[in-house]
């Protein structure tokens, strides 16, 4: 009985947490000058951030593949989409947050 409550607690905290997540999230790709590149439904500089969810979305590996992209940059995916630019490295990024950014994209439906 302890334990379902204390997994109850849990789950409420999540919840009522994730909004917040989100907002920073958000944040965070806004002070990295990400969205300069990308918006979440229109192809810009780079590919949207929806097109990018719908290519990789369920394929194993990819929060930290796309992680290791965003902060080493890299270019020939979206060729094209962008004519063959590149997309520049973040090497301020912490892998959490590159992950938790890469976390973020995948979820846009
Ligand atoms: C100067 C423009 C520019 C900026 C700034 C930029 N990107 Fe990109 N991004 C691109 C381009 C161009 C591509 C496509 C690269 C390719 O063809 O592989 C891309 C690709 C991506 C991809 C898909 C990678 C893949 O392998 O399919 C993700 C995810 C991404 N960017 C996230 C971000 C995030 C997060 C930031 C901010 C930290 C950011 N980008 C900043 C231009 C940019």
């Amino acid at each position: 009985m302890k334990s379902l409550k204390i997994s109850l607690a849990v789950v409420t905290l999540l919840a009522l947490s994730s909004p917040a997540w989100a907002t920073d999230v958000k944040s965070l790709i806004n002070e990295q000058g990400c969205f300069a590149c990308h918006s979440v439904d229109q192809k810009m500089v780079g590919p949207s951030f929806k097109m990018v969810a719908d290519r990789y979305r369920g394929q194993k590996g990819a929060e930290e593949m796309l992680a290791k992209k965003i902060i080493s940059g890299g270019n020939g995916h979206w060729d094209k989409i962008t004519g063959g630019i590149i997309m520049p490295p973040h090497p301020g990024m912490s892998m959490d947050q590159a992950k938790e950014v890469a976390d973020w994209v995948l979820a846009i439906k």
